[in-house]
């Protein structure tokens, strides 16, 4: 009698735990399946003190560490880590580039991959984040983001900032909006936001265009579109590139002149970003150093350092008699990115300035 009764309480538990196994697997398997690809900077660094905010060490932290640091992502999707490399952003090159975008491409093709986080430095993310928006062939998210403070600090802002960016990365609402920036609780498209403070946390802005949602409670809320062309409908490919054309920036400022210009010619630039003043204006003492440089094939883009606004085509500069190209709203370091994949794909001019405008 009493053996039945604990054979019976033993397959009812066994039962229980076998309905518990399954309704936990079942709830598992809704989970969106998140890649992690770290990269390094702040948001894997790590510092002497608590107090320590300014003067710590990028790029320390390994991806495993990265994910058990924050077990409150593993609720909201089921998570996998990659190291890609492990660098402070300052050192990003083109050949990093290549390199995450393929891997992003490869994953993405997967069936069974959702989204993607890319954890990164915040000093050149912005640039990283609109090259794989020029490159990735895939309407699943793509997040990107970082910290500015190390992992040892008081109130580190990389655990709630990983924490949203993996919620949007496997959330429905993100798909086909181009590569994202998650940070403090906002969501930016790649194209337009900047970091705009060295140092707080509040960094990331799109100063006039805004941002394009918020992150609350672990979900996204979307108040803009993003209306320039990314992604699945641009022209770029990089699956088959092994190195970029070399196109360089030349800073203006008061007294400026050619040396710059003359060096980066003679260093082998296929492309130059002119960051003009204001409207994208040439020195006098540039423009001459310019005007040669398109005589010899080089590709000039006229952007402007003020951040904001439209550089007028034939405004301070005649660019249909000097064949020039002009970046529209795009910064001086994401005109060059442009411009580098433009000239994956040609030389004309006509057609550069169209991609300026449609991207
Ligand atoms: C870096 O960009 O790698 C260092 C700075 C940062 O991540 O905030």
């Amino acid at each position: 009698m009493l053996f039945h009764k604990s054979v019976r309480a033993t397959s009812a538990l066994f039962g229980f735990l076998f309905l518990l196994m399954t309704v936990v697997q079942a709830q598992t398997a809704k989970l969106p399946n998140v890649t992690i690809l770290a990269t390094g900077g702040t948001i894997a660094g790590t510092g002497a003190t608590s107090t320590t905010t300014v003067g710590y060490t990028a790029a320390t932290v390994g991806v495993q560490a990265l994910i058990q640091a924050v077990p409150e992502i593993t609720k909201v999707a089921n998570i996998t880590g990659e190291q890609v490399f492990q660098i402070a952003s300052e050192n990003m090159g083109n050949e990093h580039w290549l390199q995450l975008a393929k891997r992003v491409n490869v994953l993405l093709a997967q069936p069974n991959v959702d989204g993607i986080v890319v954890t990164h430095g915040t000093d050149t993310l912005e640039e990283t984040a609109y090259f794989l928006n020029l490159v990735v062939k895939s309407k699943k998210p793509v997040v990107m983001v970082g910290s500015m403070r190390p992992s040892t600090a008081l109130s580190a802002d990389g655990p709630i900032n990983l924490y949203n960016a993996v919620s949007l990365a496997g959330s429905q609402a993100a798909i086909g909006k181009g590569v994202l920036v998650a940070m403090n609780d906002q969501i930016h498209a790649a194209r337009d936001v900047t970091k705009s403070n060295t140092t707080t946390a509040d960094t990331f802005r799109a100063a006039e265009l805004g941002m394009i949602g918020y992150i609350q409670g672990g979900k996204p809320f979307f108040y803009r579109e993003v209306t320039r062309k990314h992604t699945v409908d641009t022209e770029f490919d990089i699956a088959k590139l092994d190195a970029l054309p070399q196109v360089d920036v030349a800073y203006a400022y008061a007294n400026v002149g050619a040396v710059a210009v003359n060096a980066l010619v003679a260093a082998g630039a296929k492309g130059l970003v002119h960051a003009g003043v204001g409207n994208g204006s040439l020195p006098a003492k540039t423009k001459p150093a310019l005007v040669a440089a398109r005589e010899k094939g080089v590709v000039i883009v006229r952007s402007s350092r003020v951040g904001q606004g439209i550089v007028a085509r034939n405004g301070e500069a005649n660019d249909d008699q000097l064949d020039f190209v002009v970046a529209d709203t795009l910064s001086p370091q994401k005109a060059r990115i442009l411009l580098m994949l433009a000239l994956t794909r040609t030389s004309n001019t006509k057609d550069i300035q169209r991609m300026f405008y449609t991207y």
